[in-house]
């Protein structure tokens, strides 16, 4: 099963993908987390060892790497393969976390609205296919705010896409654009996920706002104190504090999609 978290900076991507990761992990399934957010922070919340964090050095940043990879021979300057062979990066270099799950951290990618069609990008599209739509493992992709860098062919391996929404009008206005824009590019399993709520009435007024969206409120998770001090102390929270109120709630967010990938895949 392929998960993807999208949604506005903030909401809890990093916190939702990280945490997923950890309880597929724990129930035995073989993961593989993605890291796709400039920021990098999914190791913290993934509770990947320090001397393993420091030694990561993102996709996007291996330039001699995507150099060799993006090489026409004989071509001139400005001239590079936009399909460059992508298969072996994943084994090459994931690092291995708690559970036994592993971590695959690209590094942001720049929106090609800011004209940059350069090799580095190539390589991490051609990646995100690669991942979505030809392995095998549970993979829970962390992306940055927008998906403007997702093509049809990529947004077809997504099985999951898990929208999420804090309780402000603004991060609905974006999560309104992720829905409009996944559907377009042909994802099927589209669901908005609530977090930080602090009461019912905010869960009232985004459903009252989503209503004609055609997209239920799949779960919502709520705001809890224990997630600020986990990512203060540099500690992963499903470590720091499993019975945390939103832990546990991300327990049962696992619990529906563990049934989900039943319905989708096992029947
Ligand atoms: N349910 C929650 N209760 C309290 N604080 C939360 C909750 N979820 C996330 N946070 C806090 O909100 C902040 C943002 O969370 P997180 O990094 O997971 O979001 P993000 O969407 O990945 O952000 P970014 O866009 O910067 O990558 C963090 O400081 C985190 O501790
Ligand atoms: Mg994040």
């Amino acid at each position: 099963m392929k998960i993807a978290v999208a949604g506005k900076g903030g909401v809890g991507k990093t916190l939702i993908a990280g945490t997923l990761s950890r309880l597929f992990a724990k129930d035995g399934f073989k993961v593989l987390a993605i890291d796709n957010d400039s920021a990098m922070n999914l190791s913290y919340t993934l509770g990947i060892d320090n001397e393993v964090k420091e030694k990561i050095v993102p996709i996007s940043e291996m330039k001699k790497m995507i150099e060799k990879r993006t090489n026409v021979p004989g071509a001139g300057p400005g001239v590079y393969n936009i399909n460059p062979r992508v298969s072996d990066i994943p084994d090459k270099y994931k690092v291995s976390g708690p559970d036994g799950l592993q971590l695959l951290v690209l590094g942001g990618i720049e929106e090609p609205a800011t004209g940059c069609l350069c090799p580095e990008n190539a390589l991490i599209r051609t990646l995100l296919h690669n991942l979505l739509v030809k392995r095998d493992e549970v993979i829970v992709v962390d992306f940055e705010a927008g998906l403007e860098h997702l093509g049809r062919g990529t947004a077809k391996g997504i099985d999951v896409m898990l929208v999420i929404a804090e309780p402000s009008q603004k991060s609905l206005d974006l999560c309104h654009k992720v829905i409009d824009l996944s559907k377009k590019l042909g994802v099927i399993n589209i669901y908005l996920i609530a977090n930080k709520v602090i009461d019912e009435s905010q869960t009232d007024i985004i459903n009252e706002r989503i209503n004609e969206w055609n997209i239920p409120l799949y779960h919502s998770i709520p705001y809890d104190s224990v997630i600020g001090k986990a990512d203060l102390e540099g500690v992963s929270p499903i470590d720091y504090n499993p019975d945390s109120k939103a832990v546990k709630s991300l327990i049962s967010l696992y619990s529906k999609l563990k049934q989900l990938k039943v319905e989708l895949f096992d029947i």
